[in-house]
């Protein structure tokens, strides 16, 4: 029987995963923990706790006493929990800075302590880096993993986010090579899906498209991200805790992205499209100050580690994605 630990699982990455290796693994039981500060107790939730292989744990993680409360030894640590979300880095940057800390370095004490033959698996985000592509603008794209990980302005908010996942990177690395810990990084970008909360672009247009709002206005038009379908993300993510790829010392990171880029006019197109409503105008704005102009990751790691490649097409992404909002509007 493997046991199997997902900080934040009650949220949107931690749900989707459960789901995934429910549906791959036989033998397994599965450990949610999470405080529920974002994550609801929803019908996708409610159908997961049902499966008698999942327990949900609901625990601070900046706690100590709730790493004792969790026990071990555990087989696999997916480290999910972090406050997530643009409006929090703004109204809440010290708190994003304690919390996502806190947890990445109680996690390794912990692993160390209870699970020392387990094997981490800490969620940055491409935001590590987005300070070089700002400063520097200068970075290859697609954007590989060893590029310099860069806070623009320690002074601005919106970096705190950044700073803990870039602390939290160097935390496993150092940490995992002092302890002999088995660990891997993972920098996801753009993931999204049902349930991935309301204030994304994506939710966001769908939320307007399904209201008919008009003028549509779209912020950055020009701007190009890339989108991975969560499907694809959570698959990504259980092959590599899998391999012996991420057995690795020094431990490795990998970027998990979407190789389509696309810009935001053409996202909003493409949605409407799907909807079969097209607004009389696009309003196109200017970006925010200090937005990046593309961003695509370099997935060339990890096809070569574990042979995984994107299978969902932006389309059908879309259509599953809006047909969850269109059920689940924001209240
Ligand atoms: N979704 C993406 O595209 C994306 C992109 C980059 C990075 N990430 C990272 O992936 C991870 C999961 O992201 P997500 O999109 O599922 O976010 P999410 O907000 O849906 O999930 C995070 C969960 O952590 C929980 N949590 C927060 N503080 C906690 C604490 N002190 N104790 C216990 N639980 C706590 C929240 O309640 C939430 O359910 C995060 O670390 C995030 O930074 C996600």
């Amino acid at each position: 029987m493997t046991s199997i630990l997902i900080t934040g699982g009650a949220g949107f990455i931690g749900s989707h995963l459960t789901r995934h290796l429910l549906q791959t693994r036989e033998a397994i039981r599965i450990t949610l923990v999470d405080n529920m500060q974002r994550a609801r107790m929803d019908q996708d939730l409610q159908t997961l706790l049902a499966d008698p292989r999942v327990t949900l744990k609901q625990l601070d993680l900046t706690d100590w006493a709730s790493y004792v409360a969790l026990g071990g030894p555990y087989d696999e640590i997916y480290h999910l929990a972090a406050v997530n979300g643009t409006d929090l880095f703004y109204k809440i940057p010290h708190e994003v800075l304690r919390i996502n800390t806190l947890s990445i370095h109680f996690i390794l004490d912990w692993m160390r302590q209870y699970s020392p033959n387990g094997k981490l698996c800490f969620t940055s985000s491409n935001e590590a880096y987005a300070g070089a592509l700002e400063s520097f603008g200068q970075l290859p794209i697609p954007t590989p993993e060893a590029v310099p990980l860069v806070i623009s302005d320690p002074y601005n908010p919106r970096w705190t986010y950044a700073a803990s996942k870039l602390i939290g990177e160097l935390f496993c690395i150092h940490y995992a090579a002092s302890h002999n810990l088995r660990a891997f990084i993972v920098r996801p970008h753009n993931f999204y899906g049902p349930r991935a909360g309301y204030n994304h672009v994506i939710p966001q247009f769908s939320e307007r498209i399904h209201k008919r709002v008009e003028p549509f206005a779209i912020f950055g038009s020009e701007e190009t991200r890339t989108f991975c379908y969560i499907d694809d993300a959570v698959r990504a993510m259980a092959l590599l805790m899998a391999s012996d790829a991420t057995d690795t010392r020094p431990i490795r990171t990998f970027h998990i992205g979407d190789e389509e880029e696309i810009t935001m006019l053409d996202l909003a197109k493409r949605m409407c499209a799907i909807e079969g409503w097209t607004p009389a105008t696009f309003d196109v704005k200017e970006a925010p100050s200090g937005s990046v102009k593309r961003r695509r990751a370099a997935i060339d790691a990890i096809k070569e580690a574990v042979g995984w490649t994107p299978t969902t097409s932006l389309d059908d992404g879309l259509r599953k994605t809006m047909e969850w909002y269109r059920a689940f509007p924001k209240l």
